[in-house]
Parts: structure tokens; sequence; C-alpha cells
């Protein structure tokens, strides 16, 4: 197989940082009128039209921010905390084979979707000395059968787990805390649990914290005003992260960049409130589900962490009024080019209530040639001597040309390359754009009352003290077993 550095065919210099412009750009051309039409396209009269709305939601995120709401949008500025994590992933490289999250959501999405973007993409499978540092797993789910398995691979004397939840009350992650600490000290024995456990949580508040303090165990802070889903560049996504050998600094100078890049309040100079503003706007005229499609096997889990953003930070019963509005775009996950074999023919000739997100990335950090094994083979040779990079470009535009013809809104955010700073601008830059959205639609950005309604309810469920009202009131409202249930034969 001939792998092909550059679309040159030679072996590309490594880029250095002064040569390269990593700078993300946002292409919002396939969501305007121009483009599509003004049926389902935005008119500048439109976007015009919506420029106080934008720039009231710039000054209202900066309010929150100085008064000290939003620190997420401080966690570029890290120092101490980066220093910390560090060394402690350098430690853990040094000594372990396994590294395991335990978390959920906004305290695990993060974690898979940086790895997936920057470890090598087969890291688990590398040799160890090629791996530099141990096998990563992020386990967050309570699918019995999937931890029993995971229990059987592995080695826990040679492992250590990062339990992470804010709260550090959440069911399922307390519930794996206890499965795995209990096996950690039948295999290593109490005292060595330390070596074996590194707690992330709120720095003051909750269970987790507290039994950092009873058990004298290690522990990492996520700070106060940095919610689940705004975490992923704090200690949550770093340690992970840095274990694995991503340059975290990188990742959070990316970020700062990002941050730099959405000073504006004018729309057409900020691309996270533009974007924010063109969903906004085609979300009232019926476009609800917003579809971020990578063109990028590395990018894939970064569109899943931004599927739990999108939804749980927009999907809202009440307004910040108290109005009754049950708003949020519906926000789904593809893949370029898989899904064009799954999901394109829907976003083309179905309903036309969709904006597709395309990540797009410039240059691949390898690409291979398509070599000619089989002459003469009409439906294959033409295809030799053109690259793999080239293929999956040519595949993106053609989508985009697709959706552009059925008049369907589309926008790309180009990435010159996957790379820690590119992640991290790109990152920071999905977290603004929910902010200012959040904005945009009138609601809290920031709690999810829907999860919480179904956490009381698992509680009551499981007998959690504090909990015995609701649990009548759950069996009260039971239905007799099979009412509504249709016998398969
Ligand atoms: O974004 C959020 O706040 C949630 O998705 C949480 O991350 C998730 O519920 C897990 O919460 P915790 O970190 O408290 O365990």
């Amino acid at each position: 197989m001939r792998e092909i550095p550059a679309a040159s065919g030679q072996p590309a210099p490594p880029v250095t940082r002064e040569q390269a412009d990593w700078a993300i750009r946002f292409d919002y051309h396939g969501m305007t009128a121009e483009a599509i039409g003004g049926e389902h396209g935005v008119s500048e009269a439109e976007l015009g039209a919506a420029a106080e709305a934008a720039t009231a939601a710039h000054a209202t995120v900066g309010r929150r921010h100085t008064a000290g709401e939003l620190a997420w949008l401080d966690l570029p500025e890290q120092r101490d905390e980066v220093r910390e994590v560090e060394t402690l992933a350098a430690e853990i490289r040094e000594r372990c084979d396994t590294f395991v999250v335990l978390g959920i959501g906004g305290s695990a999405l993060g974690n898979t979707a940086v790895h997936t973007a920057l470890a090598h993409p087969f890291h688990n499978l590398l040799p160890r000395e090629r791996r530099g540092g141990p096998r990563l797993f992020v386990l967050d789910n309570v699918d019995p059968s999937w931890l029993a398995a995971f229990h059987e691979v592995v080695d826990l004397r040679r492992t250590v787990f990062n339990v992470i939840t804010k709260s550090g009350s959440t069911a399922e992650t307390m519930a794996q805390l206890q499965c795995f600490a209990g096996l950690l000290r039948d295999a290593v024995g109490g005292p060595a649990l330390r070596d074996h456990l590194i707690a992330t949580t709120d720095p003051r508040g909750g269970d987790l914290r507290r039994l950092v303090e009873r058990e004298g165990l290690r522990s990492l802070a996520i700070p106060p005003g940095v919610g689940g889903r705004f975490s992923v560049l704090s200690a949550v996504g770093l340690l992970s992260a840095a274990v694995a050998g991503i340059d975290v600094r990188e990742l959070l100078a990316g970020a700062a960049s990002a941050v730099s890049a959405c000073a504006q309040p004018d729309p057409r100079r900020n691309p996270a409130l533009m974007n924010a503003t063109l969903q906004w706007l085609l979300y009232r005229r019926g476009k609800v589900i917003s579809v971020m499609m990578p063109y990028s096997q590395r990018l894939r889990d970064l569109a899943d962490w931004f599927r739990q953003l999108w939804a749980e930070s927009l999907g809202k019963r009440l307004t910040c009024s108290g109005e009754e509005r049950s708003v949020g775009p519906t926000p789904i996950k593809a893949l370029g080019v898989t899904d064009q074999h799954s999901q394109v023919q829907l976003y083309v000739e179905g309903p036309n209530n969709k904006v597709i997100n395309f990540l797009s990335v410039a240059r691949f950090d390898r690409d291979l040639a398509i070599p000619e094994t089989f002459a003469g083979l009409p439906s294959a040779s033409y295809l030799a001597g053109h690259t793999f990079g080239e293929l999956m470009h040519a595949e993106e535009r053609g989508t985009a040309i697709a959706l552009t013809a059925a008049r369907r809104p589309h926008c790309t955010h180009l990435l010159p390359e996957v790379r820690a700073h590119t992640v991290g601008q790109l990152l920071m830059l999905l977290q603004l754009q929910t902010a200012y959205a959040g904005e945009l639609f009138e609601v809290n950005a920031y709690d999810q009352p829907g999860v919480e309604a179904g956490k009381i309810a698992a509680f009551a469920l499981m007998g959690r003290p504090g909990y015995e009202q609701q649990r009548a009131e759950i069996s009260a409202a039971a239905r007799p077993h099979g009412e509504h249930v249709s016998p398969i034969p």
C-alpha cells in the first residue's frame, strides 16, 4: 500500500506553525438565498434584520462571562491545571497499560471525541512501544454484558481508572465506581487503590469529593461554572488526552484562538455567532433538524460530542422568561462518505427540514494512492492515479452539489488539518455557537431539567433514600403487565 504524505506524492516536510495557517474557515454560502433560493435560504435582508438579536446574544454571553457564570470560556488560559494534568499523565503513561474513563454524557463524550480525533486511529491495537502510553477505554454505559466483558480483558493491576462526575452523584457513574473500585481492591489491595483511581469532580461539593477526602484518593477539580457538556477542555477531557500523548497545550491554544476569533459582535466577523444566527433563522423556517457530517473518520466522535451539546443545551420546554415553547433543533450525526450510502438520499430528497453541517479537512495527515491493480476495468481503472484524499474530497463536493441543486441548506467548517490546534478551535467554536444559540432561542443553555426528571425516576426505582414519594407515584402509575404490548409470535 503506497502511502502519500502529501497530494504531490512526495513526503511532506513537517509543517511548522509559521508555515501553516491553521485557522478554521466557516463557509455558509450554502445556507444563503443566493445559493439555494429565497424559499429555503437566508437572504441578506433577513440576516440584516437578525443582526440586532445576534449582537444582543453576543453581549449577553459576554456579560455572563464577566459575571463568572461561563467559566468554560476561561479554560484556554489554565496554567497550573495544565501542569498538574501533564505531571499526572506522565506518571500514568510510565506505569500503566490501560487507562479507563468512568463517566457519562459531558463527563465522557469529549474524552472520546478528542481521542478519536488526535490519537492514532488504532491506538489500542498498537504495540506498547509505538503507543508510548496506555490503551484508553471510555466506559460510558452500564450495560452489564459490556462491563463484564471488559473486566474479562483488563489486567486491573496495570490499570488506572479516572472516575469523572461533576455532580458526584450520577447513578451510572457511581455504580461503575463501586464495581471497579471493589474489583481493584481485590486485585491490588486497599492501600494501593490510590494508585489506581483518580477522581475528577467538583472542587468542593458532592459525594465523590467526600469520598476523595475520606479515602485519600487523588483528584482533579472541575472549576465552578463549567458544566458537563462544556467541560471537555477542563481536567475532564485533558487528562485522558495527555495520557494518550495528545498535546493539550496546543488544544488549548487552538481554543484560545477561537475565543479571539469570536470577539466581535458582528456575525460577519464572528463565525460562531454567524452559524448560531443562521441555524436559528433556519429553525424558525422549519429546518428543525441539524445534521453534523464530518468528512473525516477522525472527527466522527466529535459529531457525537456536539450532538449532546446542541441537544441538551437547546432542547427546552420553557424559555428563560418561563414561556412554554418546547424548542430545540434535533441534532443528528452522520459520517462522510459512509453515510452517503445510508442517509444522503433522505437529506437530498426527503423533507426539506434539515441543515447539513459539514466538517471538512483540507489536508489529511496521510494520503494513499489508488493503484491500478486491475487494468481495463471501467468501473475501477479511472480511479487509479488519484488518491483516497481526492476521492474523499470529490464525494464531499458531490454531496454539497446535490444539496445545493435540491435547495437544501448546508454549511462547512473547513479545517486545514486535524491536529490539536484545529480540534481545540472547533471545540470552542461549537461551544460558543451553542452559547449564542441559547440566547437566540431564549433558553437556558446550561441546565437540563428533562434529564433530571429521568435521573430522579431512576433514583426512586433503585431505592435511593429521599425518593420514596417518587417511587410510590411511579408504582401507582404502573400499567398492568402486557397492556399495549403486542406479543411476538
Ligand atoms: O452536560 C451535562 O451536564 C450532563 O450531560 C452531564 O455531563 C451528565 O449528566 C453527567 O453528569 P455528571 O458529570 O454530574 O456525572
